[in-house]
């Protein structure tokens, strides 16, 4: 009995160790190097600036007589760290704004412009100060092609033509003549124009049914003829999974007018109690990280309701906002969405860039909500001073990628388990570019784990590597105003390259691109 006791022991002891074992065996990542696989659209890293709260006002826009280094009223410091991101397009006037926005309003001698009001974000006055010349010109500064909203909810048919022939139209017209008086000569040519926002809520709580027989009578009238190719009309698309809005506009729009659908996916873990932007705990980590996963089973079933009526991937899914969505910062308007941004916030883009690369097949834009002082933003300014996030610095670890040929990988993840349940702890994606560098981008979101990956590359050919880390000691850390370097990329060495095959540890919620060649 004593014999069979300690048997047992023995084995419960050896089965243990095993277990740890087994847990820490490295998790192998095979990259297929496909020669058909696509590229990973640029315009994936998009932004989204709408007239809500600090954005613009405040923002992007202090006004030409601001004692703030200024061009033409945009602050030079948000141009400078936007152009470092190599940001490729900016959507705007919103959002929900742009469903009451009239562009008219914006145009001509700055005195002369009507005020109105901004309805949807803090009821506060809109004086219409930075309009259509202000955002394009301010896109050509950043080399950004621009993205316009047209206003469908509130706006008319001939409204929208109208905006469409003032910033495109080259000969003589009665809107190429107004765009001439108002100081510019050339048109600015813009290509990418959504036709509504949010149709099924703010933009006009319409049916799907209706809204793709609205949006089939002004995609008619916006011309497309002065931009090479035409213009790329995008639809306003699905919230989450609403599969059935994104069936019927696939079904009832000729491909011939449509080039987009839009996607709306926030990280947000209960719409009427967001939980803390800074103050959160494991519990509220973890389930922010679930409905940013979500993300990837989001775009797989939309992309499947597409391949039903569009084989050939003619019409791109375009996922005009997403980011995470938390209670506004203590003691700032409500209307306003102003959030603090810490290391949950790089998980969650790292984690969604990932996703979208891994996506570059179907998903060809993507616009992070927002640019400036709202939601996930990049940037934060108070007054005079101007910090870059988290999200920031894994924008610009990962620009990498753009216009990048993607590198098809797989492997099992390991898990990040939280009480009794779990998700994936690591999301990858690799890409090669024009100069033959491979770029690996991993987000390890597990809050307590370290996990190891083995990656063969010995088809890649590869003589150097080298890395970068975003990481912190706490979840919630943060930059801010008094300390806005805290979280910062550093270099990254906690890798062996031996006989072709990379090993590489990801620390707890860290964000790490290798770039190899
Ligand atoms: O990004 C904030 C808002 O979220 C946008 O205005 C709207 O489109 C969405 O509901």
């Amino acid at each position: 009995m004593r014999y069979f006791k300690l048997i047992t022991n023995s084995l419960v002891l050896f089965l243990s160790f095993s277990t740890v074992l087994i847990a820490q065996e490295p998790t192998k990542v095979t990259l297929s190097l496909d020669k058909d696989a696509p590229v990973i659209s640029k315009h994936i890293y998009g932004h989204f600036a709408e007239h809500l709260g600090r954005c613009i006002y405040e923002g992007f826009y202090v006004g030409e007589n601001s004692t703030i280094p200024n061009s033409d009223g945009v602050r030079k410091d948000i141009i400078n760290a936007l152009k470092e991101l190599n940001i490729p397009n900016l959507r705007w006037p919103g959002g929900c704004f742009a469903d009451t926005y009239h562009w008219m309003d914006g145009i001509g001698p700055k005195e002369d412009r009507p005020t109105i009001v901004n309805t949807w974000w803090g009821g506060v006055t809109e004086d219409n100060s930075f309009g259509t010349h202000n955002f394009l010109n301010l896109c050509e500064e950043l080399g950004a092609e621009p993205y316009l909203s047209g206003n469908v909810g509130s706006g008319g048919v001939q409204e929208l033509a109208d905006w469409v022939q003032y910033t495109n139209f080259k000969g003589k017209s009665p809107m190429s003549d107004l765009r001439r008086e108002n100081g510019r000569e050339e048109p600015w040519t813009v290509k990418y124009w959504g036709i509504g926002n949010e149709a099924w809520g703010c933009g006009g709580n319409m049916r799907a049914e209706y809204y793709a027989d609205i949006y089939r009578k002004y995609a008619t009238f916006m011309s497309g003829a002065d931009v090479e190719g035409g213009i790329y009309k995008i639809a306003s698309g699905a919230s989450d999974d609403d599969y059935h809005w994104t069936e019927v506009l696939m079904k009832n729009i000729p491909k011939s007018m449509l080039q987009g659908v839009a996607l709306h996916h926030y990280t947000v873990i209960d719409w009427s109690n967001k939980g803390p932007d800074i103050d959160f705990d494991e519990e509220t980590y973890f389930r922010s990280m679930q409905e940013s996963w979500l993300m990837d089973e989001l775009i797989t079933k939309h992309v499947a309701v597409m391949d039903k009526y569009d084989e050939k991937k003619e019409v791109d899914l375009i996922v005009d906002e997403w980011g995470g969505w938390y209670d506004v910062e203590e003691g700032t308007n409500p209307g306003f969405l102003y959030q603090q941004n810490t290391m949950r916030d790089a998980m969650i883009a790292g984690m969604n860039l990932n996703i979208f690369n891994n996506h570059a097949d179907r998903v060809k834009m993507a616009n992070l909500a927002q640019a400036v002082n709202v939601l996930q933003a990049v940037i934060l300014t108070d007054e005079e001073k101007m910090i870059l996030t988290p999200t920031y610095h894994v924008m610009n670890m990962y620009k990498v990628h753009q216009d990048a040929t993607l590198i098809p990988l797989s492997f099992n993840s390991p898990e990040y388990t939280f009480k009794d349940e779990s998700l994936p702890a690591l999301n990858i994606s690799a890409s090669v570019d024009k100069n033959n560098k491979t770029h690996l981008s991993m987000t390890n979101i597990d809050s307590k784990k370290e996990h190891v990956v083995t990656i063969d590359v010995n088809e890649l050919k590869i003589k150097n590597v080298s890395g970068e880390i975003l990481s912190s000691d706490s979840l919630q850390d943060h930059n801010s105003f008094n300390e806005p370097n805290k979280i910062t990329p550093k270099n990254f060495k906690d890798f062996k390259f031996k006989k072709g095959v990379l090993e590489v540890a990801i620390p707890p919620f860290s964000v790490i691109v290798l770039e190899a060649q």
